[in-house]
């Protein structure tokens, strides 16, 4: 049964053997969190308006805002969006796996109009996680998943995280254990059959640009296609100091690589051995750690991180957790 109509509940917390219960809540039209190899995300059935209404009313996200429709293959990807040739290129050199592409809706396809936020495009990706993939292929139709926290929060890589966030709107969270990526996916847009960055993630645009044999431009300005890329975005309740030599008076600090502050409850390192991959792995986690620590005030100072591979998305989150927090 769905507690959806309650307003004050506990989520039910599932194991990899409760699989088909979070199958069945999310047929139901329940609103289920699920492990991807990225982040955990906010599931409902794509083709249910209602059920979509409440995502983003858990969510407390702008109407405007679209959210990417999660298929088990490309075949499902297929009957939702029409690919470019580049876009199809794309998702067999990368899918399953953390990259969505965006690319005109397919007419009749079972993805509300709420979902795409009215938009003539829409988002998909094959997620590359085993508990994803087992419940896309039991729920058999889209599912749309924006990251399982509170609308502008920093997202959720344990169930726990999750908890914390959605736990009393939600109703229910299949835990897959930490995420392995820790940022959400790369999103790319095609102008016609060009591909062109939206959101940097988990997905390095060097191994995209490897893949086309060609540069991949960046998103400029503009219109908010992705809102995601609203200046402060992923913030944490304390503020966020960049490219730090060392912690101030009272400062926590997220270090990386050798830097000399010694660990302890105000001072993690992203990767003490200057892993790009370990890094993204900890980011969201070490951030609401710090973040926890200081009671969501004062401020966290963050070392200079490299700006090639994962480490754009790794700052490019950095910097949207630093922005001024003006509502969007
Ligand atoms: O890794 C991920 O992508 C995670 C996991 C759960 O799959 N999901 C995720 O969803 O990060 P969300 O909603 O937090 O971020 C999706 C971004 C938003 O910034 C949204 O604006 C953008 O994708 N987006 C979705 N559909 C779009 C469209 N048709 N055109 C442009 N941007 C779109
Ligand atoms: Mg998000």
């Amino acid at each position: 049964m769905t507690q959806r109509d309650t307003p004050r509940h506990r989520a039910a917390h599932w194991r990899a053997a409760d699989l088909p219960a979070a199958a069945a809540a999310l047929r139901a039209g329940g609103l289920v969190a699920f492990p991807t190899e990225t982040v955990y995300g906010l599931g409902a059935l794509a083709g249910d308006g209602a059920a979509v209404a409440r995502l983003y009313a858990a969510k407390g996200r702008p109407l405007f805002n679209p959210l990417i429709a999660h298929v088990a293959d490309l075949a499902a990807a297929e009957a939702v969006a029409v690919l470019p040739p580049a876009a199809r290129a794309l998702a067999q050199a990368f899918w399953p796996g953390p990259l969505t592409l965006v690319a005109p809706r397919r007419d009749g396809s079972a993805v509300c109009d709420l979902a795409t936020a009215g938009l003539e495009t829409v988002g998909v990706r094959v997620p590359d996680h085993p508990l994803a993939q087992a419940l896309l292929r039991a729920v058999g139709a889209p599912v749309v998943a924006p990251s399982a926290n509170p609308s502008g929060a920093v997202s959720p890589t344990t169930a726990a995280h999750v908890l914390d966030g959605l736990g009393d709107r939600i109703d229910g969270v299949l835990d897959g254990g930490p995420c392995p990526v820790g940022l959400e996916s790369t999103i790319l847009g095609f102008h016609g059959d060009d591909p062109v960055l939206l959101r940097p993630g988990g997905l390095p645009a060097e191994a995209i640009e490897a893949a086309l044999g060609r540069a991949l431009p960046r998103a400029a300005g503009g219109p908010v296609t992705a809102p995601g890329q609203l200046a402060s975005h992923y913030a944490p309740g304390a503020a966020v100091r960049l490219s730090a030599a060392a912690p101030g008076p009272g400062e926590a600090w997220l270090g990386f690589g050798q830097d000399a502050v010694p660990p302890g409850p105000r001072a993690l390192s992203l990767s003490p051995a200057g892993d790009l991959a370990e890094a993204a792995a900890n980011l969201f986690a070490h951030l609401r750690a710090l973040d926890r620590a200081l009671a969501g005030r004062g401020t966290i100072a963050v070392a200079v991180l490299p700006d090639h591979g994962l480490g754009a998305a790794i700052n490019d989150r950095l910097r949207r957790a630093a922005a001024p927090r003006e509502a969007p």
